[in-house]
C-alpha cells in the first residue's frame, strides 16, 4: 500500500497583547454582552508594531519542526497560507526562511483567506505522496489587526492575530491526512473583501479616505453560507471515507464565530458537543490559522489515541470552504 502523508509535528503562536471586550467597549459603540452573545469571543491577541505575519509564522514553524524532531534543514518545501502578507511581494514564505534558517527550502504564499491551512494541507499532502519534496512546513499566519478597522464596530471585534504550523511528511509518527475535501465559489466575492490595494483599486488618497484598505463583511450573509459549506465539506470527507459521525473523536471547525460553531454542532447529532473543539472564545478569528492553532492546542491538552479521527474544517473568503480527516 502506498504511504500516505502526515503530520509529523504541530506548533503556534499567539502575541502576547490581549485586546478584551473591555477594550473594545472605550473604542467603538459595543458591550461585552453583545460580543458575547453575538460571537462567543471575550478576547483575542493583537501582534506589536513591529511584529509581521513572518515573524509570527517562522515563530509557529520552529516549534512544529521541532516537535517533528527535525531540523529546520530537514525542510524542502515551505507554503504560507495568508490574507496578510508582510508584502503583496515577495512572498511570506519567502521571508520566513531568513528568520528560521532554512537555507535550502522552496517557498510559496498560498491564499485562500479563512480555509489557507487546509488548502496548505492538501498541496503538501500530494507534493509528499508524489515524492517532489520530502519534509514540508506549511504554516497559516495572519495579522489581521492590519487590514481591521478599529472604527467599525460590526467587524473589529471579531478578528485576532496569530499562527500555526505543521510538518508533513511520509516519514515519522503522527496524524495520517485521510482526506482533504475543498472548494471554491467567486459568485459572491464581495460579501467579504478587501476592497482596494490590487490591481483593480490601487492604492491611491481616495482610496485610504474612504476605508477601502479594510476588511469589509456582510456578516449575516456570510454566516449562512459558512454554515452550509462546513456542513456539506464534512459530510463529503466522512462520504468519500465511509465514516459515520460518531467514528469522529474530535471536530475542529473554524473559528469564526461561537454561533457557526453551534449551528455546526447541530448538523452532527452524534458527535457529544464537548467533542467539538473551540479556541474563539479567547483568540476571535485568526483566519487561516485558526484551525492550524486549534489543531495544535488540542494536541497539546488532549490526549488522542491510536486510531482516533480528528475532524478539521474552514469557510472563508473567495468564498472557500474545505474539510480534512485526520487519523491518529
Ligand atoms: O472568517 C470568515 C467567516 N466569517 C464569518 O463566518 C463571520 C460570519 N458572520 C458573523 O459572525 C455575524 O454575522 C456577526 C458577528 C458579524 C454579526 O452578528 P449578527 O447577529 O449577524 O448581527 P447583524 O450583523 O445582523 O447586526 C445586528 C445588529 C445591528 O444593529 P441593527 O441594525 O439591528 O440596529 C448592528 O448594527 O447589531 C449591530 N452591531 C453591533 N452592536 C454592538 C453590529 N456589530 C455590533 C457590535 N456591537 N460590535
Amino acid at each position: 500500500m502506498t504511504k500516505k502523508a502526515k503530520i509529523i509535528g504541530t506548533g503556534s503562536y499567539l502575541p502576547e497583547r490581549v485586546l478584551t471586550n473591555r477594550d473594545l467597549e472605550l473604542m467603538v459603540e459595543t458591550s461585552d454582552e453583545w460580543i458575547v452573545s453575538r460571537t462567543g469571543m471575550k478576547e483575542r491577541r493583537i501582534a506589536a508594531d513591529s511584529e509581521y505575519t513572518s515573524d509570527m509564522g517562522a515563530a509557529a514553524g520552529r516549534l512544529a519542526i521541532g516537535n517533528a524532531g527535525l531540523k529546520t534543514s530537514d525542510i524542502d518545501l515551505i507554503l504560507v497560507a495568508t490574507l496578510t502578507p508582510d508584502y503583496l511581494f515577495p512572498s511570506t514564505a519567502c521571508l520566513v526562511p531568513k528568520a528560521l534558517g532554512a537555507k535550502k527550502a522552496a517557498a510559496v504564499d498560498l491564499q485562500a483567506a479563512c480555509t489557507g491551512y487546509l488548502y496548505a494541507l492538501a498541496m503538501a499532502k500530494a507534493f509528499v505522496e508524489n515524492k517532489m519534496f520530502k519534509n514540508i512546513l506549511v504554516i497559516a499566519a495572519e495579522k489581521l489587526s492590519s487590514i481591521t478597522n478599529y472604527k467599525d464596530r460590526s467587524t473589529c471585534v471579531l478578528f485576532g492575530d496569530g499562527a500555526a504550523a505543521c510538518v508533513i511528511s511520509l516519514e515519522g509518527k503522527g496524524l495520517e491526512i485521510e482526506c482533504v475535501k475543498l472548494g471554491a465559489d467567486g459568485e459572491q466575492a464581495e460579501l467579504l473583501i478587501l476592497p482596494a490595494g490590487g490591481s483593480r483599486l490601487p492604492a491611491s488618497t481616495e482610496t485610504v479616505a474612504a476605508g477601502q484598505h479594510y476588511i469589509k463583511m456582510a456578516g449575516n450573509e456570510v454566516f449562512k453560507h459558512a454554515v452550509r459549506r462546513m456542513e456539506a465539506a464534512c459530510k463529503d470527507c466522512l462520504e468519500e471515507l465511509g465514516l459515520k459521525e460518531i467514528e469522529i473523536s474530535w471536530l475542529i471547525p473554524h473559528q469564526a464565530n461561537m454561533r457557526i460553531i453551534d449551528a455546526i454542532a447541530k448538523r452532527f447529532e452524534h458527535l457529544p458537543s464537548e467533542r467539538i473543539f473551540k479556541t474563539v472564545q479567547k483568540y476571535g478569528n485568526t483566519s487561516a490559522s485558526s484551525v492550524g492553532i486549534a489543531l495544535d492546542e488540542l494536541l497539546k491538552d488532549k490526549t488522542i489515541e491510536k486510531g482516533e479521527r480528528i475532524l478539521l474544517t474552514a469557510f472563508g473568503s473567495g468564498f472557500t470552504w474545505g474539510a480534512a480527516v485526520l487519523k491518529a
